[in-house]
């Protein structure tokens, strides 16, 4: 299938690489639908080329209760650009690991994130992430270790355990392609 239309941004803002990984994921199935996928780390000067980019897909960790603040900052600045193409939000954090969770409307943080940017997405994805007991310094650890033990989670310190539901993932992927114009003739008669 041939590609003709802009390129999908896709910002990952990314501490230990589980958001850098789904949007890995994203981009690997939208290309493999036949269109182009552009992957960048979302940094503070993160900004879109409207001349050359026809999507967004962000991809954005949860840490301490907060996302990060450059995913605020490149709402704020390109709002307007942003209500001209398709959209998807994905946010990626442990308490997702839940399914019951996993409901943006039930998914605390995405929620709040939702509201203080004032974003609305065409399509919100919450996501289950990584932990990676090993990789965190103490205070990290000791903290997570916490928050595992008020929600009956692993705290053995030697445990690494991806949570992420790759089906997940891909069905997201597929729903957020669909959003997108296609060269297939095929697709305008579903
Ligand atoms: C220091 C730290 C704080 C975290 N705080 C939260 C939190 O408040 N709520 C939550 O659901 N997950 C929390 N997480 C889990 C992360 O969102 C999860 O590990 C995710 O996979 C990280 O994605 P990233 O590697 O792309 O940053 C935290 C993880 C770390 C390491």
């Amino acid at each position: 299938m041939a590609a003709t239309h802009l390129p999908v941004l896709i910002l990952h803002g990314s501490r230990f690489g589980q958001s850098t990984k789904i949007a890995q994921a994203l981009a690997d199935q939208l290309r493999g639908g036949g269109h182009e996928a552009e992957l960048q780390a979302l940094t503070r000067d993160s900004a879109p080329d409207p001349d050359r980019h026809g999507g967004l897909v962000l991809v954005t960790s949860v840490r301490y209760g907060y996302f990060d603040k450059n995913a605020y900052k490149f709402i704020a600045r390109h709002r307007a650009w942003l209500e001209s193409v398709p959209s998807l939000l994905v946010t990626v954090s442990l308490t997702a690991r839940t399914p019951q969770k996993r409901d943006p409307a039930v998914h605390s943080y995405t929620r709040k994130f939702l509201e203080k940017s004032g974003w609305a997405p065409h399509q919100v994805e919450v996501v289950a992430g990584a932990l990676e007991y090993p990789r965190y310094h103490l205070l990290d650890r000791l903290a997570i270790q916490l928050i595992m033990t008020i929600t009956k989670g692993p705290t053995d310190p030697t445990v690494t355990i991806e949570y992420t539901d790759w089906d997940q993932v891909g069905a997201a992927g597929a729903r957020f392609a669909a959003r997108l114009p296609s060269d297939d003739p095929k697709a305008t008669l579903v």
